[in-house]
């Protein structure tokens, strides 16, 4: 769980306001609610020096002042970079400088690295894409410092059944989200069927990160895209503007049921139950054998939507609370009707 630059600031990023970020993930319940890492995304890399060092550019005048400073906010701190020459967004890539930059990334004490694949396939093979992902691992390994590894080469080549082998804590297994429900419909309800089984503790299948608070989102829609990446146990990378977010918008981000759901224990991902037009169900199996359900409703209004009990795995009678309400509704037997809003959705714990 943290906050990443891209999805709203993109090359706009700087220092000013990656410590902005941290300020507030540090004081306004974020990080109470788990949020750790403050992640830098593309157009941080300036020029390398005469040894090959990476250096920051103008806007990122210290790197280890600026990672020491998150730090001293109870953070961690996150960099970018590509496999390639260039990054996605045409900065110094870590091409052909690998082990250097792993051990740049550790001097300045940083704690997480997403790997772009970008204009590596100028150089690469698709297929040499494992071996290339493991270098930088291998790299990171060595460091000694313990630094989480995201991947990020858009879902290609089945990732999911060797990223893990590599050394990624997390890979992306679709193209870029952007900032509108219809994104966030294509790639959360895109995962593939079966996926949910490479996913578990240490390792796991990232939809991207989080447009809420972006774009023209509505507080339904929002709910949605949190709740669907929470039963997907997806990483949870905020990428608003923290400093400049409305209550609202926090209330979704750090509704603590839901954040319970993405980060419960058994770590495992759910998985679609059914869909039916523009209905869709979600279940996830959690620590204490209960399960999280979520009922979508990606379209207009609609007549009230009935699961059966048996069809989630739960006994005849169950005791359902609504995690967005806050509210137990009481018990049930056999089978529970839900008014879904369009655009949205009911997220239950079915214990
Ligand atoms: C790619 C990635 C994005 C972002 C940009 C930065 O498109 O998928 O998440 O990192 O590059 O240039």
């Amino acid at each position: 769980m943290g906050w990443n630059s891209w999805n709203l600031f993109a090359c706009q990023v700087s220092d000013a306001v990656v410590r902005a970020a941290a300020d507030s993930m540090a004081s306004n319940g974020m990080k109470d609610a788990g949020y750790a890492f403050i992640n830098i995304d593309d157009c941080w890399q300036g020029k390398r020096d005469a040894q090959g060092n990476i250096q920051g550019n103008e806007k990122f005048p210290n790197m280890k002042a600026l990672s020491d400073y998150v730090h001293s906010k109870g953070l961690q701190i996150g960099i970018y970079s590509s496999p390639g020459p260039k990054t996605c967004a045409g900065y110094e890539g870590s091409y052909q400088h690998e082990e250097q930059d792993a051990r740049s990334y550790a001097a300045w004490g940083f704690d997480y690295l997403k790997y772009d694949w970008c204009s590596a396939s100028e150089v690469y093979k698709s297929s040499d894409m494992p071996a290339i992902y493991k270098k930088m691992g291998d790299a990171l390994q060595a460091t000694g410092r313990p630094i989480v590894f995201s991947l990020c080469q858009y879902g290609v080549n089945s990732v999911w059944t060797w990223g893990a082998r590599v050394g990624g804590n997390l890979w992306r297994t679709s193209g870029d989200i952007s900032a509108n429900y219809e994104s966030i419909l294509a790639l959360g309800f895109a995962q593939n069927p079966g996926l949910e089984r490479y996913a578990g503790p240490g390792h796991w299948n990232d939809p991207d990160m989080l447009e809420v608070g972006n774009g023209k989102l509505t507080l339904n829609e929002n709910r949605l895209h949190f709740s669907l990446w929470s039963l997907l146990a997806a990483p949870l990378l905020a990428g608003n503007d923290l400093a400049h977010m409305s209550p609202e918008v926090l209330g979704v981000l750090i509704n603590p049921e839901v954040i319970a759901i993405d980060q419960d224990p058994l770590g495992v991902q759910g998985h679609r139950l059914w869909e039916e037009g523009p209905i869709d169900v979600w279940v996830k199996p959690l620590a204490d054998g209960s399960k999280a359900v979520g009922i979508f409703n990606k379209g207009d209004p609609q007549d009230p939507v009935t699961i059966q009990f048996r069809e989630i795995g739960v006994g005849k009678s169950a005791r359902i609370r609504d995690l967005w309400e806050h509210k137990d509704l009481g018990h049930f037997e056999g089978s529970f009707t839900a008014n879904v809003p369009a655009h949205g959705v009911v997220l239950l714990h079915v214990l």
